[in-house]
């Protein structure tokens, strides 16, 4: 079977930061409750003329283009999201059209909440597998804003919008030196996140707070381990963590359940907050842009969230010629 290693990321975010102070006009919370609480200091809202299609349109822009990959040569395009503009088309049809990618590969957007983009990596793996193709485009987006509830201060302050893009490359694993992809994936249907689609009456996330933390703790860890095992490494041999950037103690109470060493997690929540299927590719693309990604280095990216839906993945980062 193929395996799949990222050769580019791209990423994109609204215009406009709302800090926690800016909140605390809104709800009655303060940036010291937030902050010891989540670790979050700010997000982006998307306002008039910014939606998630244009977002992962430009995320997915700036990956293909940093790839150096012709895009006649896409063989697929997968996006992660439960905040698209349209119940159909899919942002990833609105990615091919205005890309101008190829029409006879498919293309199609999965559901999976913050576990999405784990779920995304597999499917393309599947469609590369199966239709012969060697370049995917895999994306995350999401426009959480327009799902909240702004009079609910225990959610409102969580979550953010943005997207993030990578563009991975099929090859064939048993012939190369390069180590295989490895992914974790499973869920247990649960209420503990729920969110009403786009266009009800009332369009917004709800959460048991309590329960989720729990389930998170709990997840993360034995999901890390699964890959682990699965692609027959230990921890030392990974170069990053990437999980899903939700809550800066649930990813602190994982490191120290694990023993595991803390800097090997990124997280860059502070200036995002939480933005579901699009954390780990806009984590992913930040440590590109600051030179922290390597070519050659060793990914576990963990997701986990409404479903309830977890994943975890082992990957590789290629990287191009810069
Ligand atoms: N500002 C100020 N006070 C707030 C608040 C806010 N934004 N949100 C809730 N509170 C209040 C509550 O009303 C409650 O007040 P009370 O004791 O008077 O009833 C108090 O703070 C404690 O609330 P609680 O829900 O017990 O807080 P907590 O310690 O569980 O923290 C979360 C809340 C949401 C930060 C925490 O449960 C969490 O991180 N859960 C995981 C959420 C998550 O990451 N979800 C996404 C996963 S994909």
């Amino acid at each position: 079977m193929r395996s799949l290693r990222i050769l580019s990321c791209g990423g994109a975010h609204p215009k406009r930061m709302v800090t926690n102070d800016d909140l605390a006009k809104i709800v009655d919370t303060s940036d010291e409750w937030i902050t010891t609480r989540t670790g979050i200091k700010s997000r982006y809202f998307c306002s008039e003329g910014e939606t998630a299609n244009s977002m992962a349109i430009e995320a997915a822009s700036v990956a293909l283009k940093r790839s150096g990959v012709d895009p006649a040569e896409i063989g697929c395009i997968v996006t992660a999201t439960i905040s698209g503009d349209y119940a159909t088309p899919s942002i990833s049809c609105m990615i091919q059209k205005e890309l101008g990618l190829p029409e006879e590969i498919p293309v199609l957007d999965v559901s999976a909440a913050c576990s999405g983009f784990i779920y995304a990596l597999e499917v393309a793996r599947g469609l590369l597998e199966s239709t012969g193709g060697r370049y995917a485009l895999v994306t995350g987006c999401e426009q959480l804003s327009k799902l909240l509830d702004m009079t609910d201060r225990s959610t409102c302050v969580l979550f953010g919008d943005g997207a993030g893009s990578c563009l991975v490359e099929a090859f064939e694993d048993e012939q190369s030196e390069q180590k295989k992809f490895v992914t974790s994936l499973g869920a247990k249907g649960d209420m503990a996140i729920t969110a009403e689609g786009v266009g009800t009456a009332k369009t917004r996330i709800q959460m048991d707070g309590k329960e989720v933390f729990r389930f998170a703790v709990s997840t993360i860890p034995k999901c890390i381990q699964d890959v682990l095992e699965k692609s027959n490494q230990v921890i030392d041999e990974i170069d990053w963590i990437v999980c899903h950037q939700a809550n800066a103690r649930i990813i602190e109470h994982c490191i120290k359940k694990m023993k595991a060493p803390a800097e090997k997690f990124y997280m860059n929540l502070d200036h995002y907050g939480n933005t579901s299927g699009a954390s780990i590719p806009m984590a992913l693309n930040e440590m590109y842009e600051q030179g922290l990604l390597i070519p050659g280095q060793n990914l576990i990216l963990v997701g986990f969230g409404a479903g309830l839906t977890w994943g975890g993945a082992f990957l590789t980062y290629k990287g191009v010629d810069r």
